[in-house]
């Protein structure tokens, strides 16, 4: 163990005004980014993979057979994988992130709450994944310290580099290194081996399995930023109109000599342009110890981070080593300041803002849960269109590029552990979360557990979080903990409560929000989880058959409520911080109300290819600054001629107009956080709404009986994509009438052609109970969509993507891969 010293450091303070139009590259240099020995290199690509077994020694190449543990650095040849000279050539090719589950099938006597895929323990032959890497080192990395850095293996993984054991991580979830300075092979190959067990589970919902997340090797001078070892922090005095920000860096000296270094802090502004500088005392460091050094630094005139104007600075740590650069390290940060007020709710740099928050977890259509970063982005993209401002991982660390994307795009994060406890090793995965995200302005509030009904109300379970919550506070005092209590034993005002610093309610409903107010006036509140609304996209009637909920949102568990029970009890207590739906997005597993053939939950206010379904512009209307005006369902009913249908409508005007064939069926009035309803007898035509505000028409919505498919539409979010074989466009595929309406009911099959500079890698409807597989060319439209994720090469150009299906005319789409 190494020993630590904390040294605070009297600082310096240099205010530099440069005035210089640096970016990027320059931006980079005036950090000194350049000069510094480190390197961070992705080992995205590359790998080679094989499913294992779980019990079969031979399927398993080998693996717990004598030789596994026996002795170290074996590279004997055979069918043991984690030997060097393992041919590994006829294992699939693949590139990380990788989820295998996304691409098994479904099967009805398989785990009901993970979607119905084939793996766990009862598919043996599923559930182990090996992956193998092999890497040149130069020469000249002999002396450099080298770590692999890994974001998330689901789940218990194993790794050998040369032969030689790594180590073992439980946790699908949590981001963990391994030092390989040791055992590297310098001036030549490297073959890193890893063995994923996906055979057990970690939550009640599909978590796929794999590599997939990012991997990462760093090299680094033997005087280093430790990992993880930078944590910038801030205060705001708004009547100086300046930001101290508390820079602690941790630095670590692995080699056998002691030395001495200093440690220069540069803040650079969104344009790169430097606006404050610091250079420490110099310390000693012995040799194999860490020391933290802490240095403030008064930064003027502060652009502060919000959700509507994510502001991000960069600060380069450089350590100089007998006046030479021995580490630059960047850390990208914002400066903010939140505060949860018990009678007010919650304020971002001192104004009030109500959270308007989903709940999600990590996969998306087509992909499972290994994402492209992009992916990512674009989730949240959506979810900022409709208004949502705040994202609770639920239940489970994200992987850091979720909140790089919050950050850059303003949206507020409920950081979440995955299990709750005390043991080392849980406190271990607890430190790893606050460590690794303790940087990002999104992130307000650490969440320690969920639903712990065992525990959440007894004295053990206050001693458990009392222990999770010291953990937190050492490393991070700024931000505070909740825990998502359901209430479950009457727990709201004991144990849990009295421990966490926001009560966390999951489900309103479920206690008397009001009475814990009264009696813990100095507590504040959040809805944690909340509405459980269960909506099918585009269908209007349940159907227990097939596996579908109406999407006017009048489904719930009896937990659940109405989005708009929900809201309109959030919006009228102002003690109540905010909301966090259940969910944002449909995920797969949880089936819930229904089971097979059903295989995705219904919660999302989008479905999972995040295609709106009808509640969606109910938030939007409540949510956002826009004009909303929606009208449902579609008007397609033959056969239902003369029948009364039940019109919604979810717009934020004050009054709407329904019209059908140019007739009115009625002005009304729209109550505040409300909807509208009409009875319609079906004729097919025009179903028309206008929105009035103050008198006069503000919208117009028309929904319009479509003829049978005749067009397919492609619609790309990105005609640019840039050509690093990871950027993506996500393109949504209409079936359309003659007219180019899309025709609502259309299930059309659409299959896909890509030139040869691009990739297809997923496809995906939103159709809760399709089994139509994620990998593939191919994929029916459910109620006139599905999607098709188009990922780039390292080839620039013109990428055409192609749609046919019977009966309906070819068309293509250009995208652009431009050069990175
Ligand atoms: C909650 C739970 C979620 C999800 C949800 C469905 O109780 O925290 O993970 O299961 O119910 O309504």
């Amino acid at each position: 163990m190494k020993n630590q010293a904390t040294l605070a450091i009297a600082t310096v303070l240099s205010v530099l005004t440069v005035a210089c139009a640096a970016c990027g590259a320059e931006a980079d240099a005036r950090l000194g980014i350049g000069n510094s020995p480190r390197q961070q290199i992705s080992m995205d690509e590359g790998w080679r993979f094989h499913l294992g077994h779980t019990s079969d020694v031979a399927r398993d190449f080998n693996f717990g057979a004598t030789r596994t543990f026996a002795k170290t650095g074996s590279s004997r040849r055979g069918r043991d994988a984690i030997h060097v000279g393992f041919d590994d050539s006829d294992w699939l090719a693949v590139d990380v992130p990788h989820d295998w589950v996304v691409g098994l099938d479904f099967d009805p006597k398989a785990d009901r709450s993970h979607g119905f895929k084939t793996v766990g323990r009862a598919w043996p032959a599923n559930s182990i994944g090996w992956y193998r890497k092999t890497f040149e080192l130069p020469k000249s990395d002999e002396g450099k310290r080298l770590s692999l850095e890994f974001d998330g293996v689901f789940r218990d993984s194993m790794m050998w580099l040369n032969g030689h054991l790594l180590g073992r991580n439980m946790s699908g979830y949590t981001s963990f290194r391994y030092d390989i300075s040791d055992v590297a092979n310098y001036g030549g190959k490297n073959v890193l081996a890893v063995r994923v067990d996906g055979s057990h589970f970690e939550g009640w919902f599909y978590e796929g399995a794999g590599i997939y997340r990012h991997v990462r090797l760093v090299k680094t001078a033997p005087l280093h930023v430790a990992h993880w070892g930078t944590f910038v922090s801030s205060t705001v005095n708004q009547q100086a109109g300046t930001a101290e920000v508390t820079i602690t860096t941790k630095i670590a000296n692995e080699s056998d000599s002691n030395t001495t270094c200093r440690l220069v802090a540069t803040i650079l502004d969104a344009d790169s342009q430097i606006v404050a500088e610091n250079q420490s005392e110099e310390v000693s460091i012995d040799s194999w110890e860490t020391v933290e050094i802490t240095q403030k630094i008064t930064v003027k005139s502060p652009t502060l981070w919000s959700v509507d104007a994510p502001y991000l600075y960069r600060l380069g740590t450089t350590v100089k080593q007998a006046g030479a650069t021995a580490d630059t390290f960047e850390t990208p940060f914002g400066i903010r300041t939140v505060r949860f007020d018990a009678d007010k709710g919650f304020f971002l740099n001192g104004q009030p803002l109500k959270l308007k928050g989903v709940c999600c977890h990590q996969d998306h259509a087509g992909v499972g849960s290994a994402l492209p970063d992009r992916l990512q982005e674009f989730r949240i993209e959506k979810l900022k269109e409709m208004g949502c401002n705040a994202y609770r991982s639920s239940h489970n660390p994200p992987t850091p590029a979720l909140l790089d994307a919050c950050d850059r795009l303003g949206m507020l994060v409920v950081d979440e552990q995955r299990m709750m406890g005390s043991s080392p090793e849980i406190l271990s995965q607890l430190e790893s979360l606050v460590l690794r995200d303790r940087n990002h302005p999104s992130v307000i509030l650490w969440c320690v557990g969920n639903e712990e009904m065992i525990i959440q109300g007894t004295d053990l379970g206050a001693r458990v979080m009392t222990s999770m919550k010291r953990v937190v506070r050492r490393l991070d005092p700024t931000r505070l903990v909740t825990v998502a209590d359901n209430n479950v034993n009457d727990s709201w005002g004991s144990a849990f409560s009295l421990v966490g610093d926001v009560q966390g309610c999951n489900y309103f409903r479920l206690g008397d929000v009001d009475g814990f107010h009264k009696k813990f006036p100095d507590q504040p509140i959040i809805g944690s989880e909340n509405a459980s609304t269960q909506t099918t996209r585009g269908i209007y009637a349940n159907d227990t058959e097939k596996g579908f909920t109406n999407a006017y949102g009048t489904t719930l568990p009896e937990w659940g409520s109405t989005p708009e029970e929900m809201w309109k009890f959030c919006a009228e207590h102002p003690f109540v911080g905010g909301v966090f739906v259940w969910t944002g997005f449909d995920y797969r597993g949880e089936p819930s109300p229904y089971s097979w053939p059903c295989i995705n939950s219904h919660y999302g206010i989008m479905d999972v290819c995040s295609f709106p379904k009808d509640t969606y512009y109910y938030y939007q209307a409540w949510w956002s600054d826009k004009t909303v005006l929606h009208i449902f369902p579609h008007w397609n009913w033959p056969g239902r001629e003369g029948e009364e249908i039940d019109v919604w409508c979810h717009s934020n005007c004050d009054e709407v107009e329904l019209l059908l064939n140019g007739k009115s069926l009625g002005r009304k009035q729209m109550a505040r956080n409300s909807h509208l309803e009409w009875k319609v007898r079906y004729e097919p035509g025009v179903l028309e709404a206008q929105g009035y505000r103050d008198g006069k028409q503000v919208a117009t919505k028309k929904v319009e009986t479509t003829s049978s498919p005749s067009q397919i539409r492609l619609t790309p979010d990105r005609r640019t994509i840039t050509a690093d074989n990871k950027d993506v466009s996500v393109v949504t595929v209409a079936v359309l009438d003659s007219e180019g309406g899309i025709v609502p009911i259309a299930d059309n099959e659409v299959t896909f052609r890509v030139s040869d500079n691009a990739k297809i890698i997923g496809v995906g409807n939103g159709n809760p109970s399709s089994h139509e597989p994620d990998k593939a060319t191919k994929r029916k439209a459910f109620n006139g969509l599905c999607m098709v994720l188009v990922q780039s090469t390292r080839n620039a150009g013109e990428i055409r993507l192609t749609a046919d299906s019977p009966g309906i005319e070819q068309t293509s789409v250009v995208i652009r891969a431009s050069v990175p």
